[in-house]
């Protein structure tokens, strides 16, 4: 697929503790620099004003709007790139890369009866509401089940609400049910058809586990430390059963049976 870099205008930014929420719009009216983006992809965001940020940061897209020629970035400030990302202002351009790496897979079988269940934690939230868009689109009310501390760790839960089904943990019990997410009762309720997962590694290895227990067809976002983002730099390498591959290009969505020290999680 073909690489686009551009400069996006910042219309609109909404912050939540260290998590922030951009809009960015693509001015101009070239259908060409706007591709048809997959779930799962991420661009590459060019940080200016450092001289300790010299490599861009990947950071997966959140949802898009063609018409508007918007996309939606949700960043957590973690060290100093993240930190210049977040603190854009309205009106404002950021440099990116984009769409990067795969994403994740849409079911070919038509049946409306098929049960999706996207399982996020932390900002790994972010891909999974573009792909609820995607499934919602394609005739499919996806289950997203999404974790965190505490009630006010959530950035936002309506677009999710809007999209699909929306179950929540807490591991305090301020919000959903208490505990983490493969404890959550809605993984007894149904037999998912297919399972999606994006967060930090320890949930989605446990999810991974679940989904391997039951045979379920399991996808999960890597989000490995990155560099370059096109496959040169070599730093974010992962063992797959068929040998090391570069997540930002073969990834960053594998399926949990490709990956080496993750078929035998069950
Ligand atoms: C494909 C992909 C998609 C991503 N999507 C998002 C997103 O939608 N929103 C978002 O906020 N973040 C996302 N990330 C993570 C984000 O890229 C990192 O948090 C960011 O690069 C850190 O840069 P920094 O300059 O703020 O921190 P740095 O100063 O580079 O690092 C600060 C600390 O965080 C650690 N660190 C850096 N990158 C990562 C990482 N990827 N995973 C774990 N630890 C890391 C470093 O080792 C260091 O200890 C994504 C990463 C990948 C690979
Ligand atoms: S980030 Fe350079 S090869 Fe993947």
């Amino acid at each position: 697929m073909k690489k686009y870099i551009s400069d996006w205008t910042v219309r609109e930014v909404i912050r939540k503790g260290d998590v922030c929420l951009l809009r960015m719009v693509l001015e101009g009216d070239d259908p060409e620099l706007f591709p048809d983006i997959m779930p799962g992809q991420f661009v590459q965001v060019k940080v200016e004003k450092s001289p300790l940020t010299y490599l861009r940061r990947p950071i997966s897209i959140h949802f898009v709007n063609s018409e508007e020629r918007e996309i939606g970035l949700l960043v957590q400030v973690i060290g100093e790139g993240t930190k210049i990302i977040a603190g854009v202002a309205t009106g404002e351009k950021l440099n990116l890369i984009y769409p990067l790496g795969n994403g994740f897979s849409l079911p070919v079988n038509e049946d409306k009866r098929q049960r999706f269940l996207l399982v996020g934690g932390g900002v790994g939230v972010a891909p999974l509401l573009l792909l609820g868009h995607r499934l919602k689109r394609l005739g499919f009310t996806p289950d997203f089940l999404l974790g965190a501390f505490s009630a006010d760790k959530f950035f936002d839960n309506k677009p999710f609400e809007e999209t699909g089904n929306l179950y929540l943990t807490t591991e305090d019990g301020s919000a959903g049910e208490k505990g983490y997410v493969t404890d959550h009762t809605v993984l007894e309720t149904w037999n998912y058809d297919f399972i999606y997962t994006c967060g930090p590694r320890p949930m989605m290895k446990a999810i991974a586990g679940y989904a391997l227990s039951k045979g379920i067809p399991c996808e999960v976002s890597l989000e490995n430390t990155m560099a370059c983002g096109i496959g040169a730099c070599l730093c974010c390498v992962e063992k797959t059963v068929g040998g090391n591959v570069c997540v930002c290009t073969a990834g960053p969505v594998f399926n949990i049976l490709e990956l080496q020290s993750w078929r035998g999680l069950k």
